[in-house]
């Protein structure tokens, strides 16, 4: 069979890769694809970049089921656009990509069912906005209501930043639509994790644990970026946070999804703060899997992700299991000169390693020029690899990482420093 991914980043590299290893698939195609995906054996690159162009290449190509990568197109309806053309596809439809697309609506579907998170008010008014913040004082978070790719969220540290925060989304309009409308929350304590469960409507499948690292430089220190590198799985899932997030969370919020008339179909993402104590929070549902978390995640699936998604597709999760690879996987993101504002594009990049057993090299911002891979992006690779532990993957990620050259590449130098307990050792 043929399939079709929708994106171009490394999570549709990996999730095109996963599919592949599958004896029944023919061909993924990745669309519109990186150089990475050009290249790689059992993938080819569609050239299609809206919904009316995907689904007319899911037509010509006769593809079995499409994957959505990115939460864009969900939030735009191209599961419902792709089911209304009868065309198989698994992502959830526009209404319920809204846990993603507003922070609102999930910050209220959360209280109606019932969820963990942090307290909240939201506004569109600057002024009910900054007596908030006064009476609830700092740490307190500033998210923008809309789909702001990374840049709608500010953790305040002081009541001017927090006032700030509030004047650039509400009063200069900094982020556009996305920020006319504001959601301010408590701020929470604790170590963050990913929580990725397969859904198909009532139950769900959860993938591997994982944990991101969304600052630029070593320390967790700089901009917040679209994520720096990730490992699986995050000790500080451990069973009892993974069965109480399944109870409290995962379970809560298909449950809801059902009453409020819109099933929860497709990946579902649950960004966690988990307290000390133990307690877990939702700090935001994602409607798809995280990048750069799926790279590791997925290196460590053993089974076959398409049976997986066939499953999800058919309402029959609850009859699916997934295996994984005991090893930790870990995943080093290098990125281009300028990353995160403005990164340079069009450098040349040398040294990337054939395919081995314990490592792949997941491609993003990358495009061919002749024969040549050059930098189109912001997060460029995400050298993944394997190992016994988390020093074991992390020494073998940035073995390969140091052989990879390109002008201005930087990258941090310790992903998987929390699983250390520390700096990188
Ligand atoms: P979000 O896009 O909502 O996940 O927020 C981006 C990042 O901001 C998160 O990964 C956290 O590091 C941080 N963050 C968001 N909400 C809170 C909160 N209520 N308390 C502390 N940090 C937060
Ligand atoms: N790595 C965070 C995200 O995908 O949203």
């Amino acid at each position: 069979m043929k399939l079709l991914v929708i994106g171009s980043g490394a999570r549709e590299h990996a999730l095109a890769w996963k599919l592949s290893r599958s004896p029944r698939v023919s061909r993924v195609f990745v669309a519109p694809g990186n150089a990475g995906t050009a290249r790689e054996d059992g993938l080819a690159n569609g050239a299609a970049a809206s919904i009316p162009e995907w689904i007319d290449f899911a037509r010509k190509e006769v593809v079995a089921f499409t994957v959505v990568g990115p939460e864009a197109p969900l939030a735009e309806g191209i599961v419902d656009a792709f089911q209304a053309a009868g065309l198989r596809i698994f992502g959830p439809v526009r209404a319920a990509a809204r846990l993603e697309s507003s922070k609102e609506f999930a910050k209220s579907f959360m209280q109606r069912h019932g969820i963990p998170t942090a307290a909240y008010a939201a506004f569109s008014e600057a002024a009910p906005a900054h007596e908030y913040v006064e009476r609830n004082h700092a740490p307190i978070v500033i998210k923008a209501d809309g789909l702001a790719a990374g840049k709608g969220v500010v953790v305040a540290m002081s009541a001017a930043e927090a006032h700030a925060a509030v004047d650039a989304m509400l009063t200069e309009g900094k982020l556009g639509l996305a920020g006319t409308r504001v959601v301010i929350e408590e701020y929470l304590d604790g170590e963050e994790a990913s929580f990725i469960v397969l859904a198909d409507g009532r139950h769900a499948l959860p993938m591997a644990s994982s944990q991101d690292h969304k600052r630029l430089l070593d320390g967790d220190r700089g901009p917040n970026t679209g994520g720096m590198g990730a490992y699986s799985p995050a000790p500080v899932v451990s069973p009892a946070v993974h069965a109480r997030v399944m109870r409290e969370v995962i379970q809560p919020a298909l449950a809801g999804m059902v009453k409020d008339g819109t099933p929860y179909r497709g990946f579902l993402y649950a960004g966690l703060m988990i307290g000390r104590d133990g307690r877990v929070k939702v700090l935001e549902f994602n409607c798809r899997m995280g990048d750069p978390e799926t790279q590791p995640i997925l290196l460590r699936l053993k089974s076959d992700l398409v049976a997986l998604i066939e499953h999800a597709l058919a309402g029959s999760l609850d009859k699916a299991e997934a295996e994984w690879d005991t090893r930790v996987a870990l995943a080093v993101v290098l990125a281009a000169h300028g990353y995160p504002d403005a990164p340079r594009r069009g450098d040349a990049i040398h040294g990337l390693p054939g395919p081995e057993a314990d490592c792949h090299v997941f491609h993003s911002g990358t495009a061919l020029n002749g024969r040549d891979v050059v930098v189109s992006g912001g997060r460029v690779l995400s050298v993944t690899a394997l190992g016994g532990t988390v020093r074991a993957a992390q020494r073998r990620a940035y073995e390969i990482a140091e052989k990879i050259r390109f002008e201005g590449m930087q990258f941090r130098r310790d992903i998987g420093h929390r699983a250390l307990g520390g700096g990188r050792k």
